[in-house]
């Protein structure tokens, strides 16, 4: 999909954006007036407690969910027209999605899972699942089943399927919650060095480790993102 400004170095605005859960016990205010912009080759950590509305921002920034209210534009264009078809297009060619719970097809290799969005796009090429395997470390278990590696294993499996598509922009949520502290720096790690290669990172965590991953920092509570200085301690 083009760019209609190339020149911009804006790939996702959110203006005034709410997110609201209508409840029988009364509305969630999932999110309250998000006014944010990621621009081309940032590295975004986001920060909050649980249920402060971290994960409906990362879906909302992955065209996975449209706002009850607000704008959201990618790349300078309102994706306020766009239909599921559009948006499933825009996700599978420039998004790389890293979600909360690790989502592998359960009787699929890991090799075999990797390929599935290049199967949905239609454009298969083996030389980059080959260094995908290779950059990841799971060569040794691409024939293996999800449940037949261990729980890093899989999440850098589910990495490398989120980049088979080469996207531009990659949104990881909680990717190291279920790591022991070596797994979990080796996934921080894969992701610094995609951002040295300028795919931009959003990468939801509440470990303070990660705090200073990135080159920002938001802070998410009760629904309102705040931006930290990268230099003072979070809230
Ligand atoms: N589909 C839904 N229907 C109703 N309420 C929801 C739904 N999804 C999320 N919520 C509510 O919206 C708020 C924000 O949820 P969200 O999942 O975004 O939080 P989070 O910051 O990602 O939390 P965690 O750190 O536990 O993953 C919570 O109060 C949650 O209960
Ligand atoms: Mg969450």
């Amino acid at each position: 999909m083009s760019c209609m400004n190339c020149s911009d170095s804006k790939m996702i605005v959110l203006e005034h954006v709410y997110q609201v859960y209508p409840m029988k016990d009364g509305p969630v205010h999932a999110l309250q007036d998000v006014n944010v912009t990621i621009e081309k080759g940032d590295f975004v950590v986001i920060q909050g407690q649980s249920g402060s509305g971290k994960t409906t921002l990362l879906h909302i920034l992955g065209l996975l969910k449209n706002p009850s209210e607000g704008t959201v534009r990618y790349e300078g264009q309102d994706c306020k027209g766009w239909d599921e078809t559009t948006c499933a297009k825009y996700r599978n060619q420039t998004i790389g999605f890293v979600m909360q719970q690790d989502a592998l097809i359960p009787y699929l290799t890991l090799e075999e899972n990797i390929r599935v969005p290049q199967m949905i796009a239609g454009k298969i090429k083996e030389e980059s699942i080959g260094k995908l395997l290779r950059f990841t470390q799971i060569e040794k278990q691409k024939n293996h089943l999800p449940n037949e590696c261990s729980g890093g294993q899989r999440q850098r499996a589910v990495l490398a399927r989120a980049l088979v598509n080469t996207p531009q922009i990659l949104l990881c949520d909680e990717p190291t919650a279920s790591l022991d502290s070596a797994n979990a720096n080796r996934m921080v790690q894969l992701l610094r060095g995609l951002h040295r290669i300028g795919i931009t990172i959003v990468l939801v965590t509440h470990d303070k480790r990660y705090a200073k991953a990135g080159n920002r920092l938001w802070y998410v509570h009760h629904g309102r993102v705040t931006e930290c200085d990268i230099g003072s301690d979070i809230p």
